[in-house]
């Protein structure tokens, strides 16, 4: 039978309890909050484990202007810009460095930009789609692209052109690929090439084949 007292210590203990509950769900709904804000954070800040919160002043040369960015330190260069700079043109896909439609130019070499932290680009020159040409007066690449039919959505098409840009400077410098027979000759274009060279940039319209051949035109190498 259940006495006075008995009832006391009950309700005690169970004011304990709650407060152990309130207490132990704060934690967990903190530890909820920071395992969202890491999940939300791009992979290339997750992977260097960096806090939130702390920022740097960033300098660098976009399609020729001087900027200067005070950004978050686990800010993308993608993000930089595309969400300080306004320069939409740079996609973002996948945000994980798998599709290529971030794909821009940093000092003459491509590199996908959501896997780069932009204060990693202090002094450096970048060039996005923005950079290479304006309607009436397009990058060659820009063209050849609209030529060959080489986009359908158009959502991959930055990236892909970016990247067709800097393939074309690649082979030239002589930079070889998983393709190339021979590491002592000289690099040669070819379509093989140019596929192997391409295959970090996907198109899910499938625009392959009409992408190979702008850029085989361009190349002054018709497929
Ligand atoms: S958005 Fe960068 S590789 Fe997909
Ligand atoms: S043109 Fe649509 S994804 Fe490439």
């Amino acid at each position: 039978m259940l006495h006075q007292g008995d009832l006391d210590l009950s309700r005690r203990d169970l004011l304990m309890a709650s407060a152990a509950t309130v207490a132990v769900s704060g934690v967990a709904s903190s530890a909820r909050a920071q395992a969202q804000a890491q999940a939300q954070a791009p992979a290339s800040a997750k992977a260097a484990g960096m806090p939130a919160g702390e920022t740097s002043s960033v300098s660098f040369k976009v399609n020729g202007e001087n900027q200067t960015l005070t950004l978050d330190n686990r800010t993308t260069l993608l993000d930089a810009l595309r969400e300080h700079l306004h320069l939409t043109g740079t996609k973002k896909g996948c945000d994980h460095g798998q599709c290529g439609a971030c794909t821009v130019m940093v000092d003459g070499r491509r590199i996908n930009s959501c896997l780069s932290l932009a204060i990693m680009h202090d002094g450096d020159e970048v060039v996005t789609i923005e950079g290479l040409g304006e309607p009436g007066k397009l990058h060659p690449m820009q063209a050849a692209f609209v030529k060959h039919d080489g986009y359908q959505c158009g959502y991959c098409t930055p990236g892909q052109i970016c990247s067709s840009v800097a393939v074309l400077e690649e082979i030239k410098a002589g930079i070889p690929s998983h393709v190339t027979g021979d590491l002592t000759a000289k690099t040669e274009f070819s379509l093989e090439e140019i596929r192997e060279r391409m295959s970090g940039n996907i198109c899910r319209c499938g625009a392959y084949s009409n992408i190979v051949d702008a850029i085989a035109d361009v190349a002054g190498r018709p497929a």
